[in-house]
Protein backbone atom coordinates (compact mmCIF):
# COMPACT_ATOMS: atom_id res chain seq x y z
CA UNK A 1 0.00 0.00 0.00
CA UNK A 2 0.94 3.42 -0.29
CA UNK A 3 0.70 5.41 2.18
CA UNK A 4 1.63 8.79 0.25
CA UNK A 5 -0.86 8.28 -2.32
CA UNK A 6 -3.87 7.58 -0.13
CA UNK A 7 -2.84 10.78 1.62
CA UNK A 8 -3.01 12.16 -1.63
CA UNK A 9 -6.80 11.02 -2.39
CA UNK A 10 -8.33 11.73 1.11
CA UNK A 11 -6.88 15.15 0.59
CA UNK A 12 -8.64 15.46 -3.14
CA UNK A 13 -11.49 13.93 -2.09
CA UNK A 14 -15.03 16.12 -3.20
CA UNK A 15 -18.02 14.51 -0.96
CA UNK A 16 -18.02 12.77 2.23
CA UNK A 17 -19.68 9.85 0.76
CA UNK A 18 -15.87 9.52 -1.31
CA UNK A 19 -14.22 10.22 2.30
CA UNK A 20 -16.39 7.19 3.04
CA UNK A 21 -15.54 5.06 0.34
CA UNK A 22 -12.02 5.83 1.18
CA UNK A 23 -11.82 4.97 4.62
CA UNK A 24 -13.50 1.49 3.82
CA UNK A 25 -11.13 0.79 1.36
CA UNK A 26 -7.93 1.67 3.70
CA UNK A 27 -8.90 0.52 7.27
CA UNK A 28 -12.34 -0.91 6.72
CA UNK A 29 -12.56 -4.44 8.06
CA UNK A 30 -11.32 -5.55 4.51
CA UNK A 31 -9.28 -2.62 3.36
CA UNK A 32 -6.11 -2.54 2.32
CA UNK A 33 -4.29 -1.39 5.69
CA UNK A 34 -6.40 -4.07 8.02
CA UNK A 35 -5.21 -6.92 5.39
CA UNK A 36 -1.55 -6.02 5.84
CA UNK A 37 -2.03 -5.84 9.85
CA UNK A 38 -3.38 -9.25 9.13
CA UNK A 39 0.27 -10.46 7.27
CA UNK A 40 2.18 -9.71 10.66
CA UNK A 41 1.40 -12.80 12.57
CA UNK A 42 3.19 -14.55 9.47
CA UNK A 43 6.44 -12.61 10.09
CA UNK A 44 8.86 -13.19 12.55
CA UNK A 45 9.15 -11.48 15.74
CA UNK A 46 12.01 -8.76 14.54
CA UNK A 47 9.87 -7.95 10.80
CA UNK A 48 6.95 -8.20 12.75
CA UNK A 49 7.97 -5.55 15.46
CA UNK A 50 8.98 -3.15 12.50
CA UNK A 51 6.66 -3.58 10.17
CA UNK A 52 4.13 -3.36 13.01
CA UNK A 53 5.19 0.40 13.77
CA UNK A 54 4.97 1.31 10.28
CA UNK A 55 1.74 -0.01 9.54
CA UNK A 56 0.22 1.51 12.91
CA UNK A 57 2.32 4.86 12.21
CA UNK A 58 0.52 4.99 8.31
CA UNK A 59 -2.80 4.52 9.88
CA UNK A 60 -2.54 7.67 12.40
CA UNK A 61 -1.88 9.60 9.31
CA UNK A 62 -4.23 8.01 7.32
CA UNK A 63 -7.55 8.61 10.26
CA UNK A 64 -5.86 11.91 10.76
CA UNK A 65 -5.76 13.02 7.22
CA UNK A 66 -9.37 11.69 6.83
CA UNK A 67 -10.38 13.78 10.27
CA UNK A 68 -8.99 16.61 8.61
CA UNK A 69 -10.96 16.35 5.30
CA UNK A 70 -14.10 15.74 7.09
CA UNK A 71 -14.19 18.54 8.99
CA UNK A 72 -13.23 20.75 6.11
CA UNK A 73 -16.01 19.18 4.25
CA UNK A 74 -18.57 19.38 6.76
CA UNK A 75 -17.92 23.14 6.71
CA UNK A 76 -18.36 24.03 3.05
CA UNK A 77 -21.49 21.72 3.14
CA UNK A 78 -22.55 24.00 5.81
CA UNK A 79 -21.01 27.12 4.04
CA UNK A 80 -23.00 25.79 0.99
CA UNK A 81 -26.50 25.21 2.66
CA UNK A 82 -26.14 28.54 4.89
CA UNK A 83 -25.92 30.13 1.55
CA UNK A 84 -28.48 28.85 -0.46
CA UNK A 85 -31.28 28.57 2.33
CA UNK A 86 -30.60 32.26 3.15
CA UNK A 87 -33.71 34.49 3.79
CA UNK A 88 -33.99 38.12 3.60
CA UNK A 89 -35.64 39.05 6.27
CA UNK A 90 -35.58 43.13 5.50
CA UNK A 91 -38.54 45.06 4.02
CA UNK A 92 -38.45 47.57 1.79
CA UNK A 93 -37.71 50.99 4.04
CA UNK A 94 -40.20 53.18 4.28
CA UNK A 95 -40.25 57.04 3.47
CA UNK A 96 -39.11 58.77 6.29
CA UNK A 97 -42.01 61.74 6.64
CA UNK A 98 -39.93 65.12 6.24
CA UNK A 99 -40.85 68.25 7.59
CA UNK A 100 -40.72 72.14 6.26
CA UNK A 101 -40.70 75.35 7.06
CA UNK A 102 -43.55 77.11 9.15
CA UNK A 103 -45.17 79.81 6.58
CA UNK A 104 -43.97 82.06 8.98
CA UNK A 105 -40.26 81.47 8.62
CA UNK A 106 -40.59 81.34 5.28
CA UNK A 107 -41.74 84.62 4.96
CA UNK A 108 -38.83 86.13 7.51
CA UNK A 109 -36.60 84.50 5.34
CA UNK A 110 -38.10 85.84 2.59
CA UNK A 111 -38.09 89.43 4.05
CA UNK A 112 -34.85 89.15 5.82
CA UNK A 113 -33.09 88.63 2.16
CA UNK A 114 -34.50 91.16 0.80
CA UNK A 115 -33.40 93.55 3.43
CA UNK A 116 -30.01 91.52 3.02
CA UNK A 117 -29.78 92.60 -0.71
CA UNK A 118 -30.25 96.28 0.66
CA UNK A 119 -27.06 95.83 2.93
CA UNK A 120 -28.77 95.69 6.47
CA UNK A 121 -27.47 93.71 8.68
CA UNK A 122 -29.82 91.13 11.03
CA UNK A 123 -29.90 90.96 14.49
CA UNK A 124 -32.27 89.97 17.18
CA UNK A 125 -33.14 90.71 20.61
CA UNK A 126 -34.42 89.52 24.01
CA UNK A 127 -37.87 88.38 24.57
CA UNK A 128 -37.98 89.43 28.31
CA UNK A 129 -37.33 92.89 27.62
CA UNK A 130 -36.96 95.45 30.88
CA UNK A 131 -39.83 98.38 31.04
CA UNK A 132 -37.38 100.68 29.89
CA UNK A 133 -35.96 99.10 26.17
CA UNK A 134 -39.82 98.39 25.44
CA UNK A 135 -41.28 101.67 26.86
CA UNK A 136 -39.15 104.45 27.91
CA UNK A 137 -36.05 104.43 25.69
CA UNK A 138 -38.59 104.60 22.25
CA UNK A 139 -40.50 107.31 23.69
CA UNK A 140 -42.98 105.71 25.76
CA UNK A 141 -42.46 106.94 29.47
CA UNK A 142 -44.70 105.81 31.84
CA UNK A 143 -47.46 108.52 31.70
CA UNK A 144 -47.87 108.03 28.03
CA UNK A 145 -51.21 106.74 26.70
CA UNK A 146 -49.46 105.41 23.92
CA UNK A 147 -48.52 102.53 26.46
CA UNK A 148 -52.19 101.76 26.52
CA UNK A 149 -51.91 100.80 22.47
CA UNK A 150 -49.57 97.58 23.46
CA UNK A 151 -51.45 95.54 26.42
CA UNK A 152 -48.33 93.76 28.34
CA UNK A 153 -47.33 90.81 30.07
CA UNK A 154 -45.87 92.00 33.28
CA UNK A 155 -43.39 89.68 34.76
CA UNK A 156 -42.64 88.72 37.84
CA UNK A 157 -39.16 88.84 37.87
CA UNK A 158 -37.65 85.95 39.71
CA UNK A 159 -34.64 86.69 41.86
CA UNK A 160 -31.99 84.73 40.26
CA UNK A 161 -33.25 85.72 37.06
CA UNK A 162 -31.13 89.26 35.85
CA UNK A 163 -32.39 91.70 32.25
CA UNK A 164 -29.50 92.69 31.12
CA UNK A 165 -28.57 95.90 28.68
CA UNK A 166 -26.53 95.47 25.44
CA UNK A 167 -23.18 95.46 27.73
CA UNK A 168 -23.90 92.61 29.92
CA UNK A 169 -25.16 95.44 32.91
CA UNK A 170 -27.57 94.43 34.92
CA UNK A 171 -30.72 97.07 34.46
CA UNK A 172 -33.34 95.81 36.76
CA UNK A 173 -33.13 99.17 38.34
CA UNK A 174 -34.36 100.84 35.02
CA UNK A 175 -38.23 99.80 35.75
CA UNK A 176 -40.09 96.33 35.67
CA UNK A 177 -39.82 92.83 33.53
CA UNK A 178 -41.85 92.28 30.54
CA UNK A 179 -42.23 90.28 27.74
CA UNK A 180 -41.65 93.26 24.80
CA UNK A 181 -44.33 94.11 22.91
CA UNK A 182 -42.84 94.86 19.64
CA UNK A 183 -39.29 94.54 18.52
CA UNK A 184 -38.94 98.12 18.58
CA UNK A 185 -36.68 98.17 22.06
CA UNK A 186 -34.03 96.41 20.15
CA UNK A 187 -33.34 100.13 18.22
CA UNK A 188 -32.17 101.34 21.21
CA UNK A 189 -30.17 98.23 22.26
CA UNK A 190 -28.60 98.15 18.94
CA UNK A 191 -27.85 102.04 18.81
CA UNK A 192 -26.17 101.84 22.48
CA UNK A 193 -23.69 99.64 21.52
CA UNK A 194 -23.13 100.85 17.91
CA UNK A 195 -21.52 103.73 16.13
CA UNK A 196 -23.76 105.30 12.81
CA UNK A 197 -23.93 104.55 9.81
CA UNK A 198 -25.74 101.16 10.14
CA UNK A 199 -28.72 99.48 8.82
CA UNK A 200 -30.30 96.75 10.41
CA UNK A 201 -33.54 94.31 10.35
CA UNK A 202 -34.75 92.70 13.46
CA UNK A 203 -36.64 89.90 13.09
CA UNK A 204 -38.69 88.50 16.34
CA UNK A 205 -41.32 87.43 18.45
CA UNK A 206 -43.63 89.85 20.40
CA UNK A 207 -46.49 89.36 22.89
CA UNK A 208 -49.76 91.26 23.63
CA UNK A 209 -51.86 90.51 26.51
CA UNK A 210 -55.04 90.51 24.54
CA UNK A 211 -57.83 88.60 23.50
CA UNK A 212 -57.38 86.65 20.81
CA UNK A 213 -59.67 86.45 17.90
CA UNK A 214 -59.10 86.07 13.99
CA UNK A 215 -56.84 88.50 13.75
CA UNK A 216 -55.49 89.11 17.14
CA UNK A 217 -52.91 86.47 18.72
CA UNK A 218 -50.80 86.88 22.13
CA UNK A 219 -47.79 85.85 20.54
CA UNK A 220 -47.00 86.82 17.35
CA UNK A 221 -43.51 88.15 14.91
CA UNK A 222 -42.41 91.69 13.76
CA UNK A 223 -40.07 92.90 11.77
CA UNK A 224 -38.14 95.54 12.33
CA UNK A 225 -35.72 98.01 10.11
CA UNK A 226 -34.19 101.02 11.12
CA UNK A 227 -31.39 103.20 9.35
CA UNK A 228 -28.80 105.75 11.04
CA UNK A 229 -26.26 107.87 9.33
CA UNK A 230 -25.56 111.95 9.03
CA UNK A 231 -28.61 112.61 6.36
CA UNK A 232 -30.72 110.12 5.91
CA UNK A 233 -34.33 111.25 5.02
CA UNK A 234 -37.83 110.16 4.65
CA UNK A 235 -37.03 109.46 0.98
CA UNK A 236 -34.34 106.93 1.85
CA UNK A 237 -37.58 105.01 4.06
CA UNK A 238 -40.01 105.58 0.80
CA UNK A 239 -37.12 103.73 -1.11
CA UNK A 240 -36.88 100.83 1.16
CA UNK A 241 -40.19 100.16 1.51
CA UNK A 242 -40.83 100.59 -2.20
CA UNK A 243 -38.16 98.05 -2.68
CA UNK A 244 -39.81 95.66 -0.45
CA UNK A 245 -43.23 95.76 -1.95
CA UNK A 246 -41.45 95.12 -5.28
CA UNK A 247 -39.02 92.00 -3.80
CA UNK A 248 -43.01 90.44 -2.26
CA UNK A 249 -45.00 91.70 -4.65
CA UNK A 250 -42.87 92.44 -8.21
CA UNK A 251 -41.69 95.09 -10.08
CA UNK A 252 -45.20 97.11 -10.70
CA UNK A 253 -45.59 97.10 -6.75
CA UNK A 254 -46.81 100.65 -5.09
CA UNK A 255 -46.72 101.76 -1.92
CA UNK A 256 -48.85 104.90 -0.41
CA UNK A 257 -47.69 106.18 2.93
CA UNK A 258 -50.18 108.17 5.16
CA UNK A 259 -49.00 110.25 8.20
CA UNK A 260 -50.31 108.56 12.18
CA UNK A 261 -48.34 108.71 15.03
CA UNK A 262 -46.05 106.47 16.71
CA UNK A 263 -44.31 108.09 19.82
CA UNK A 264 -41.00 106.74 18.59
CA UNK A 265 -40.99 108.55 15.57
CA UNK A 266 -41.74 112.11 13.52
CA UNK A 267 -43.17 112.05 11.10
CA UNK A 268 -44.72 109.19 11.29
CA UNK A 269 -46.56 107.19 8.61
CA UNK A 270 -48.78 103.55 8.35
CA UNK A 271 -47.51 102.33 4.56
CA UNK A 272 -49.68 100.06 2.65
CA UNK A 273 -48.70 97.76 -0.66
CA UNK A 274 -50.29 97.68 -3.52
CA UNK A 275 -51.65 94.21 -4.51
CA UNK A 276 -52.00 94.01 -8.12
CA UNK A 277 -54.02 90.95 -8.44
CA UNK A 278 -56.43 91.45 -5.88
CA UNK A 279 -56.75 95.39 -6.58
CA UNK A 280 -56.42 96.46 -3.10
CA UNK A 281 -54.19 98.02 -0.80
CA UNK A 282 -52.15 96.04 2.07
CA UNK A 283 -51.81 98.52 4.81
CA UNK A 284 -49.29 96.63 6.77
CA UNK A 285 -47.27 98.74 9.35
CA UNK A 286 -45.73 101.55 10.40
CA UNK A 287 -42.86 103.66 10.25
CA UNK A 288 -41.34 107.20 10.21
CA UNK A 289 -38.06 109.36 11.17
CA UNK A 290 -36.79 108.13 14.28
CA UNK A 291 -38.02 111.06 16.91
CA UNK A 292 -35.43 113.35 18.89
CA UNK A 293 -36.07 111.82 22.42
CA UNK A 294 -34.74 108.31 21.17
CA UNK A 295 -31.66 109.62 20.24
CA UNK A 296 -31.53 111.44 23.33
CA UNK A 297 -32.41 108.25 25.30
CA UNK A 298 -29.71 106.42 23.23
CA UNK A 299 -26.57 108.84 23.96
CA UNK A 300 -27.88 109.43 27.74
CA UNK A 301 -27.34 105.82 27.97
CA UNK A 302 -24.19 105.65 26.01
CA UNK A 303 -22.74 109.01 28.22
CA UNK A 304 -23.71 106.70 31.72
CA UNK A 305 -22.01 104.00 30.16
CA UNK A 306 -18.35 106.47 29.42
CA UNK A 307 -19.36 106.36 25.60
CA UNK A 308 -19.35 109.58 23.37
CA UNK A 309 -23.08 110.71 22.49
CA UNK A 310 -22.43 109.37 18.38
CA UNK A 311 -25.89 110.35 17.48
CA UNK A 312 -25.58 114.43 17.59
CA UNK A 313 -26.49 115.61 14.21
CA UNK A 314 -27.43 111.89 12.87
CA UNK A 315 -31.25 111.22 11.36
CA UNK A 316 -32.51 107.54 10.74
CA UNK A 317 -35.79 105.91 9.49
CA UNK A 318 -37.56 102.86 11.20
CA UNK A 319 -40.67 100.88 10.12
CA UNK A 320 -42.00 97.92 11.87
CA UNK A 321 -44.28 95.56 11.00
CA UNK A 322 -46.11 92.36 11.69
CA UNK A 323 -45.38 89.01 9.76
CA UNK A 324 -48.53 86.89 9.98
CA UNK A 325 -50.40 90.23 8.60
CA UNK A 326 -48.57 90.00 5.65
CA UNK A 327 -49.01 86.19 5.44
CA UNK A 328 -52.68 86.50 6.50
CA UNK A 329 -53.56 89.28 3.86
CA UNK A 330 -51.25 87.63 0.69
CA UNK A 331 -52.58 84.17 1.32
CA UNK A 332 -55.72 85.52 2.27
CA UNK A 333 -55.97 82.69 5.32
CA UNK A 334 -59.08 83.76 7.17
CA UNK A 335 -57.58 83.42 11.24
CA UNK A 336 -54.61 84.39 12.85
CA UNK A 337 -55.14 81.66 15.23
CA UNK A 338 -54.15 78.84 12.66
CA UNK A 339 -50.72 79.65 12.48
CA UNK A 340 -50.09 78.05 16.16
CA UNK A 341 -53.03 77.03 18.10
CA UNK A 342 -53.49 73.43 17.78
CA UNK A 343 -51.02 72.45 15.63
CA UNK A 344 -53.24 72.57 12.55
CA UNK A 345 -51.11 70.10 10.29
CA UNK A 346 -53.49 70.14 7.09
CA UNK A 347 -53.36 74.20 7.30
CA UNK A 348 -49.68 74.04 7.96
CA UNK A 349 -48.79 71.48 5.29
CA UNK A 350 -50.55 73.25 2.28
CA UNK A 351 -47.53 75.88 2.49
CA UNK A 352 -44.75 73.14 2.53
CA UNK A 353 -41.33 74.51 0.92
N1 LIG B 1 -43.50 99.18 17.21
C1 LIG B 1 -44.73 99.46 16.50
C2 LIG B 1 -45.82 98.49 16.92
O1 LIG B 1 -45.52 97.41 17.36
C3 LIG B 1 -44.51 99.35 15.02
C4 LIG B 1 -43.62 100.42 14.48
C5 LIG B 1 -44.16 101.60 14.01
C6 LIG B 1 -42.24 100.28 14.52
C7 LIG B 1 -43.37 102.63 13.55
C8 LIG B 1 -41.42 101.31 14.02
C9 LIG B 1 -42.01 102.47 13.54
O2 LIG B 1 -40.09 101.21 14.02
O3 LIG B 1 -41.21 103.47 13.09
O4 LIG B 1 -46.96 98.81 16.81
Amino acid sequence: MDTDAALKQIEAAQSLEALQSLKVQYLGKNGLLTQQMKTLGSLSPEERKERGRQLNEAKSRLEGALEAREAALREKALQEQLEKEALDVSLPGYAFPSGGLHLISQIQQELLDIFRSMGHSVVEGPEVESEFFNFDGVNMPEWHPARDMQDTFWLQKPEHFTIRGPFGEDVGDLGGALLRTHTSPMQVRYMIQHTPPFKIVVPGRVFRYEQTDASHEAMFFQLEGLVVGPDITMADLKGAITELARGLFGAEAKVRFQPTFFPFVEPGAQFAMWWAERERWLELGGSGMVHPNVFKAVNDYREKMGLPRAYEGMTGWAFGFGIERLALLRYGIPDIRYFYQQNRLSFLRQFRN
